[in-house]
C-alpha cells in the first residue's frame, strides 16, 4: 500500500516534470531523425525534399512554422488525412524533435530542370490576344461594325461571356478558336483586355444619343454611370461598338440571349438611341495594367523575403519550394480551405493565372 501511494506520487511528479520539460526543452535532432526515418521518409525523404510534386520540402524550413503546421493539422485548420493521423500517433515531444530535425537540414538543392514559366498573366494574355486581333482589333479596340470591343472590359464578365459561347448559352457560330483556351489562357486574356484603354468613338451614324440618355436611367445601377461598370461581373457599355450594342439588346429582348436581369422591352428605335448614347461615352480600363510577377513578388517578399525578421509572425520560407505544392497552398488560402486570415487576404484576388506564375517564380528561386 505504501509502495502504491509512493509510486502514484512519483508518477504524478514525473508527469508534472515532463510537462514542464515539454514547454521549455528544445527539440532533440537525433531523436527527430529516427522519427523521420520511420514515419516521414516515404513522403518527405530523410533529406527533407518532397518525394513527389505536391509534397512540400521541409529541409531548412522555419522550425516554429513546422510546429504551427502540425497544430493546424491537429486542429483541422488544415486538412490532410495522412497528417491528421500522424498528429494522433505522435506526442508533442516527437513533433518538437522531428521539427528540429528537418529545420536543421541544409536547404534542398535547386531542381534547376525546366525553365520557369514566369511570364506575367498580362504578357500571356497579350500573346494569346494576337489570335483575336483580326476581328476584335489591336488591343481589343474593334473597328469592325458588329464586333464588340474587348478593351477595358470587366474580367469576370469576359470569362463568363467566353464560357457562354462555349456551352452554347450564347448561340453564335463564331470563334471556334475559343475552345483551345484553358482556364489560365482565359484569365490571362481577361486580365490583358481589362487593362487596355478603350478608344473614344464618334457618335454613330444611326440613333440619337440625347434621346437615348433618359432611357438608360435604370441601367446605370448595374452598368455604372455613363456605362462605365465598376463591377467585375457586369459589362461596361461605354465606348462599345454601337451595332453590337443594338444586336445584344435586341437579343435579350427577343430572348435569343438569356439573362434574368436583362429583359427590357424597348422598341427598335429606342434601342438604337440607347446604343448611340453608350457608344459615344468615354470609358476606362477595368484593371490597372501590366503587373509583372516580379512586382507582385515584391509584395510577398515584404514577409517571405530573405532576411525579413518579423518577430510577431511565424513566416514559412517559400523560395525553392515545390511548385505544385505552392499552387495548392495558394489555392487553399484563396478558396478559404486553409485558415490564415493574412494569407487569405493576400491570395484572394489571385486568379489561377497569377497563382501559377507566382508559384513558378518562387519554385525557381534557390532555397535558403
Ligand atoms: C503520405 C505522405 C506523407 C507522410 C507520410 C508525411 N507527410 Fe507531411 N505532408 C504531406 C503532404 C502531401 C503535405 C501537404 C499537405 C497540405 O497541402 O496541407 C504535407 C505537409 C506537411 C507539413 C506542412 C509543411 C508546410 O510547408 O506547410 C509538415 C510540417 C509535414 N508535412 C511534416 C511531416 C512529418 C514530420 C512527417 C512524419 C512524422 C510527415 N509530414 C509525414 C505528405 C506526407
Ligand atoms: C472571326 C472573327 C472573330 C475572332 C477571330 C474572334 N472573335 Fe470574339 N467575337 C466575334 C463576334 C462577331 C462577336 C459577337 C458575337 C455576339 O453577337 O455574341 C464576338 C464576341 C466576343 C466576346 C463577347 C464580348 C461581349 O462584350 O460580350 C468575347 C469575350 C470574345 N469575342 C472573345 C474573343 C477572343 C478571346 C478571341 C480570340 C481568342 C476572339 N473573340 C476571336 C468575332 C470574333
Ligand atoms: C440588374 C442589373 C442590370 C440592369 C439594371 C441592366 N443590366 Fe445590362 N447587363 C447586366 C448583366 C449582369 C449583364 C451580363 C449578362 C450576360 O452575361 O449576358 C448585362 C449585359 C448587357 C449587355 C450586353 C453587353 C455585352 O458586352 O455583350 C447590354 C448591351 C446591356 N446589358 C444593356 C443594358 C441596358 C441598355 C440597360 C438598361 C435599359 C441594362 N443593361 C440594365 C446587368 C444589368
Ligand atoms: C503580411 C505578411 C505576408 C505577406 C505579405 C505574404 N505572406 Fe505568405 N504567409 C504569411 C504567413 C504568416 C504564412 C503562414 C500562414 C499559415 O500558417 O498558414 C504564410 C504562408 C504562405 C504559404 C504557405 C507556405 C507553406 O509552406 O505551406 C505560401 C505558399 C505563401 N505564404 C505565399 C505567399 C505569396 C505568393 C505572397 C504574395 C502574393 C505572400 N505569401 C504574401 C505571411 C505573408
Amino acid at each position: 500500500m505504501r509502495y502504491l501511494a509512493l509510486s502514484v506520487v512519483l508518477a504524478l511528479a514525473l508527469v508534472g516534470c515532463d510537462e514542464e520539460e515539454q514547454a521549455a526543452a528544445p527539440g532533440d535532432i537525433a531523436a527527430g531523425k529516427s522519427i523521420a526515418e520511420t514515419q516521414c521518409i516515404g513522403c518527405h525523404g530523410l533529406d527533407g525534399k518532397g518525394k513527389a510534386h505536391g509534397i512540400p520540402n521541409l529541409a531548412a524550413q522555419v522550425e516554429e512554422y513546422l510546429l504551427d503546421s502540425f497544430r493546424a493539422y491537429e486542429e483541422g485548420v488544415r486538412t490532410h488525412a495522412a497528417l491528421k493521423n500522424l498528429t494522433k500517433e505522435l506526442s508533442p515531444a516527437d513533433f518538437r524533435n522531428v521539427a528540429a530535425y528537418y529545420a536543421s537540414l541544409p536547404p534542398p538543392e535547386a531542381t534547376g530542370s525546366a525553365t520557369p514559366d514566369i511570364l506575367s498573366p498580362y504578357d500571356k494574355g497579350k500573346a494569346a490576344a494576337a489570335a483575336c486581333a483580326a476581328c476584335h482589333g489591336e488591343d481589343g479596340n474593334s473597328t469592325t461594325p458588329g464586333i464588340p470591343s474587348l478593351a477595358g472590359q470587366q474580367p469576370i464578365y469576359f470569362v463568363a461571356a467566353v464560357r457562354a459561347y462555349l456551352d452554347g448559352t450564347r448561340d453564335k457560330p463564331t470563334m471556334e478558336m475559343l475552345r483551345a483556351l484553358d482556364r489560365v489562357d482565359l484569365e490571362s486574356l481577361a486580365f490583358y483586355y481589362a487593362s487596355q484603354t478603350p478608344a473614344v468613338r464618334e457618335a454613330p451614324v444611326f440613333g440619337d444619343p440625347a434621346a437615348g440618355e433618359p432611357l438608360t436611367a435604370g441601367c446605370g445601377g448595374c452598368h455604372g454611370a455613363q456605362g462605365v461598370s465598376t463591377d467585375a461581373a457586369t459589362p461596361s457599355l461605354a465606348g462599345q461598338d454601337p451595332e453590337y450594342l443594338v444586336s445584344a439588346i435586341k437579343a435579350y429582348r427577343d430572348r435569343s440571349r438569356h439573362h434574368e436581369v436583362m429583359r427590357d422591352d424597348n422598341t427598335d428605335e429606342e434601342i438604337e438611341n440607347i446604343a448611340a448614347f453608350y457608344a459615344a461615352q468615354g470609358s476606362e480600363a477595368a484593371e490597372g495594367g501590366p503587373v509583372t510577377v516580379q512586382e507582385l513578388a515584391e509584395k510577398c517578399d515584404r514577409c517571405h523575403g530573405a532576411g525579413v525578421d518579423n518577430p510577431a509572425l511565424v513566416i514559412p520560407k517559400i523560395s525553392g519550394q515545390d511548385r505544385v505544392y505552392l499552387i495548392m497552398a495558394l489555392r487553399a488560402y484563396r478558396d478559404g480551405r486553409r485558415g490564415s486570415s493574412m494569407m487569405h487576404n493576400m491570395s484572394l484576388p489571385y486568379s489561377e493565372a497569377l497563382i501559377e506564375s507566382i508559384a513558378s517564380l518562387y519554385a525557381s528561386q534557390p532555397a535558403r
